[in-house]
């Protein structure tokens, strides 16, 4: 499908999904989360992928929300039309891993969107910040939830109340990225990892992506009784006969995906 704001290909079993909107640094503009939320819908639909990353340029990853187009909303038509839940959440929604690879800015929306993939993976250019206090709102896309549980409470204030960006090292001491590496190796890195992801078995893949992403919303005995349950439910799967199969016989294992 042809897009105006985001570019898509797949490699192998990877769909990449690229933002490219440069001349306003890739800001979050509704045709834009339009089409994110399509492409995602897209890859979801395809058996044949396993894992996305998602990305931007070398000066941004995204620049945040488009504050030209937010400045004239009111409250009943941003209640009303709920853009961020609509589209934005689209994301989070996404049920195979998903990878962001930031480079440059993510700020205020950009830094949500990336909070909202699996893992980030950032260029050691990369800068996160959610400055929204500076125009006068907050985080509205869960940057004030998401960077408390990525980052902890005092780092999360210091962010969101003073505005300020914190650099890729920061970041990553801080727990908010998994991986630093340096800028011309970020998209080899992330397909890497992406590659890595979608050769195991696509089913078990989504399932531990949400067992870990209930661990953030559920207490420790009820998350391992899930848990538990999900993992014994496992062994009805072709793959968890593959998998072990593969490991007594000393061979590689060729998951089916179910
Ligand atoms: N929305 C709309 N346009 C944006 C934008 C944004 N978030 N960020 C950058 N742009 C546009 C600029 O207006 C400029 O366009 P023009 O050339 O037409 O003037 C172009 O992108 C390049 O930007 P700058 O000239 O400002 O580039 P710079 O290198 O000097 O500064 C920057 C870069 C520090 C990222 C600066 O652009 C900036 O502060 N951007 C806004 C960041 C921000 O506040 N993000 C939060 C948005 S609100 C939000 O996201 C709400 C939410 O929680 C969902």
């Amino acid at each position: 499908m042809a897009y105006q704001n985001i570019q898509t290909k797949t490699e192998g079993r990877v769909g990449v999904i690229t933002f490219d909107r440069p001349s306003a640094l890739n800001a979050l503009c509704d045709d834009l989360t339009r089409e994110l939320s399509e492409a995602l819908a897209a890859f979801e639909a395809d058996s044949d992928i396993g894992c996305v990353v998602l990305t931007g340029s070398a000066k941004a990853f995204a620049a945040g929300a488009d504050i030209k187009e937010l400045q004239g909303r009111d409250y009943i038509d941003l209640y009303m039309h709920d853009p961020f839940a609509k589209t934005w959440e689209s994301v989070a929604r996404f049920r195979k891993p998903i990878i962001a690879a930031v480079a440059g800015y993510a700020l205020g929306g950009g830094c949500e969107i990336a909070m909202m993939c699996d893992f980030i993976i950032a260029a050691e250019t990369a800068k996160f910040g959610q400055p929204e206090i500076n125009l006068g709102v907050m985080p509205g896309a869960g940057g004030t939830q998401r960077l408390a549980r990525a980052v902890g409470k005092a780092k999360a204030m210091d962010m969101c109340l003073t505005g300020r960006m914190m650099g890729a090292e920061e970041a990553e001491r801080a727990g908010l990225v998994s991986r630093l590496v340096p800028a011309d190796d970020l998209m080899d890195v992330a397909m890497e990892a992406a590659e890595a992801i979608a050769s195991k078995s696509l089913p078990i893949a989504m399932m531990t992506k949400e067992a870990i992403n209930i661990s953030q919303e559920l207490s420790l005995s009820e998350g391992i009784r899930f848990e538990r349950r999900v993992f014994q439910a496992q062994f009805t799967t072709e793959d968890q006969k593959e998998g072990m199969a593969a490991f007594a016989e000393k061979r590689s294992a060729h998951f089916k995906h179910r």
